[in-house]
């Protein structure tokens, strides 16, 4: 079982506070399950993983098959909720040194669209340079500037290395079912594509092809990870007892600490394969609570790694803090320290142990220093990094995030403030249409 242990937040909220606010979580579980609160037309992903159509599934893993057995590298392309999941879940599971390995039975995954690099795409498109690769183009409104772009140099470097016939067989568009650049794209040229339904949003989007097509390329079991996802849906609905519903208590929890000052909260991993994960859960609380000025501003480091980084100011910073450890329990290989004759590092006190022990030991320690020190602590413990128990913990965070909106009281499924900086850039690149945004912005600049 996934559990939540928030023991170690007591002393810093009041001591009924996650009782008290056992009504408000309730009432909103209830809101997302009525579909009657903010942003009612975004909340299919509540049960994308029970309602799973087996033929989507079918159709997915088959076009997971052409590309397996016609590529050596796939890029995906996609930027925020069209690439974070698929790559937490993929470098979750994957060897650490996968990008390393030759491996003829998966092909290399690599990422592009989600920067406006000039240098990366270079370093790119050099890379697959007379190498069979074929490429995923997700993008549900079709017309974002970084992934477009990366799939313009993309898709004429594949037709050119491949020829036009195999580029089509190749090239896979996940996208809207009938408006944007991608699906005119897709269906003029015969693209094989796939649909971003209307009532997710990018990054509650993972159980769908989004996520699940990149994941299956990768050589996971997609149906494990959806199996996971709809055992977690049943854990956390409102005929679940309030205490024991994980995702009601993470979100209790969190929120508690919010109100009693606690603006931060910092996603904790031991394992360095969770740092996607990390990087998908920022922009799930990011873009869902960040708005009227409020919200817990997510971050999120890797340990040990970091204790030697951001250690110092966790442990004596500003008390503005909450940290989230996400712990596995069991990890996959075993590696034993070795007992050494001359014991010069004097380390043979661990010899016969496992590293994990060590890791373990070392997470623990880091707990009870950080409480110490005025860091409440919420652990959330994951038997191990299989496709079951991922699926389980991306469901909790979604559902938990759901709630946490709705506590806090904003519409958790927009994201109006992302538009900004695209009006802005594209007043400056002289954008058709942005006549009027570009003389005021000159202007505003001095030129
Ligand atoms: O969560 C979101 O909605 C965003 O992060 C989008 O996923 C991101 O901006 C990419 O958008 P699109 O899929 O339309 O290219």
């Amino acid at each position: 079982m996934i559990k939540v242990d928030i023991s170690k937040i007591q002393g810093f909220i009041p001591c009924n506070a996650i009782k008290a606010l056992e009504q408000e979580i309730k009432d909103s579980i209830l809101m997302l399950e009525k579909g009657n609160g903010a942003g009612n037309d975004f909340i299919g992903w509540m049960n994308l993983a029970s309602g799973m159509d087996a033929g989507l599934l079918d159709s997915i893993e088959d076009a997971a098959r052409v590309l397996r057995d016609n590529c050596e590298v796939v890029i995906v392309a996609g930027i925020g909720g069209s690439y974070l999941g698929s790559r937490a879940v993929i470098e979750a599971l994957s060897n650490s040194f996968g990008q390393l390995i030759q491996d003829s039975k998966n092909p290399q995954i690599l990422f592009a669209g989600h920067n406006i690099s000039e240098d990366y795409l270079y370093e790119l498109t050099e890379y697959i340079k007379g190498k069979k690769f074929g490429v995923i183009n997700i993008s549900k409104s079709g017309t974002t500037t970084e992934t477009a772009l990366a799939f313009r140099l993309l898709k004429k470097q594949c037709e050119d290395q491949r020829g036009k016939d195999v580029a089509r067989k190749v090239i896979v568009a996940i996208t809207d079912a009938k408006r944007g650049a991608a699906r005119v794209c897709a269906d003029k040229e015969g693209y094989r594509s796939f649909i971003i339904p209307d009532n997710v949003g990018g990054r509650f989007s993972v159980l769908t092809p989004v996520g699940l097509l990149p994941i299956a390329v990768a050589g996971f079991d997609i149906r494990q990870l959806v199996k996971g996802a709809a055992d977690m849906e049943a854990r956390t609905t409102s005929k679940v007892a309030y205490a024991d519903n994980p995702a009601a208590i993470y979100a209790a929890a969190r929120n508690a600490l919010y109100r009693s000052g606690k603006k931060i909260e910092i996603l904790v991993n031991f394992q360095p394969k969770l740092h996607y994960l990390s990087e998908w859960w920022k922009q799930l609380y990011g873009e869902s609570e960040g708005k009227e000025n409020k919200g817990i501003f997510p971050a999120s480091v890797d340990f040990s790694t970091d204790l030697h980084s951001m250690g110092q100011w966790i442990q004596e910073g500003e008390r503005t803090i909450f940290e989230t450890v996400i712990s596995v329990e069991k990890v996959q290989h075993s590696v034993l320290v070795p007992s050494d004759d001359e014991n010069l590092d004097g380390l043979n006190f661990l010899a016969g142990k496992h590293v994990d022990e060590v890791n373990k030991m070392a997470e623990l320690g880091t707990q009870l220093a950080h409480v110490d020190g005025g860091v409440p602590n919420i652990r959330i413990t994951i038997p191990e990094l299989s496709e079951y128990w991922i699926g389980q913990l991306i469901y909790m965070f979604e559902k938990a995030c759901g709630i946490s909106g709705y506590v806090l009281g904003v519409n958790p499924f927009n994201q109006p403030g992302v538009e900004a900086y695209k009006k802005n850039m594209f007043a400056l690149l002289n954008k058709p249409g942005y006549e009027e945004e570009s003389k005021a912005i000159l202007a505003r600049i001095g030129k």
